[in-house]
């Protein structure tokens, strides 16, 4: 039968896809790489690049992990929840996936009903970064992730250079950094780490900084170790721009233009008890 032989290969390939560590003869290899500080830690994977847990000491020295999340990536492969992870190019929607910049109509990928949402049916969150940078302890553990956008990917114009670092200091500080340089179109950029906080425990989370508060749209997504997420169960601190912003020019631009100012976006969660 040539089914069978078939069948094993494509279930090898995807082994080791999904296996963690080294990067075999250049290929992108998904992995799930820990950052810990003493009893503060975090766990981050090049799919995505999307935080799958954040660990934590409660006031009685127990850890306790408040990122929802699933157990296995290849839940997050087919998530549909944007778990913990970097949503772009533009996250949030664009109405009728449509848009014009400098006098071209540009068309996205709609999966939103007729609109845009999250960067399309692919964005940022979908796809496999390279990890530039990977510290896992010491002072200041931290990954850098780098992805490459292509012109046209989900309709959107131009190459796109985007960088997000993650890095633990102390006391439970998880700092976010994104940046994003157009290389030869202007485009717009809107870029957000799309954390759910779990509000079951007793921790509590502050962003420190511009902040922008949505509440969540869970409905019983099977998560971590059988628990069901129900709505309301966490919270989603969003930083980003407004919704639409590239159709609607009374809203603060975020278009990055190629020889200009990159975009950046900084965030910081401190946690305490
Ligand atoms: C992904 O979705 C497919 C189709 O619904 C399902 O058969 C498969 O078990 C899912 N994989 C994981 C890892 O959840
Ligand atoms: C973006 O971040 C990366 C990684 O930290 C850094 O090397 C690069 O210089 C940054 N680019 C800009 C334009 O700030």
């Amino acid at each position: 039968m040539a089914g069978a032989p078939l069948l094993l290969l494509l279930a090898a390939v995807c082994l080791a896809c999904f296996a963690p560590g080294a990067n075999a003869a250049g290929r992108k290899m998904v992995g799930v790489y820990e950052l810990s500080k003493g009893d503060f830690s975090a766990k981050v994977t090049n799919w995505g690049a999307t935080v799958t847990s954040v660990v934590f000491p409660d006031s009685k020295g127990n850890l306790g992990d408040v990122v929802l999340g699933y157990d296995t990536i290849g839940e997050y492969v087919n998530g549909s929840s944007y778990f913990g992870a970097l949503v772009g190019r533009v996250a949030n929607r664009v109405a009728k996936a449509r848009f014009v910049l400098d006098g071209k109509v540009y068309h996205l990928y709609a999966n939103d009903g007729k609109n845009a949402l999250h960067g399309g049916h692919r964005g940022f969150s979908k796809v496999i970064w390279t990890v530039k940078e990977y510290v896992s302890g010491g002072d200041s553990p931290h990954i850098t992730l780098y992805y490459h956008s292509f012109d046209g990917e989900q309709g959107f114009p131009g190459a796109l250079d985007v960088y997000v670092t993650y890095e633990l200091s102390s006391p439970y500080v998880l700092s976010v950094r994104m940046n994003a340089t157009a290389l030869d179109k202007a485009t717009p950029v809107n870029l957000a780490q799309h954390t759910y906080w779990n509000l079951g425990g007793e921790g509590s989370g502050d962003v420190l900084g511009n902040t922008f508060y949505t509440g969540n749209f869970l409905q019983d997504v099977k998560g971590k170790g059988g628990s069901v997420y129900g709505q309301y169960g966490a919270l989603c601190l969003e930083t980003q721009g407004f919704p639409d912003a590239v159709n609607h020019p009374e809203f603060p631009s975020q278009i990055v233009r190629p020889g200009q100012a990159a975009y950046k976006h900084d965030m910081v969660f401190k946690f305490s008890f």
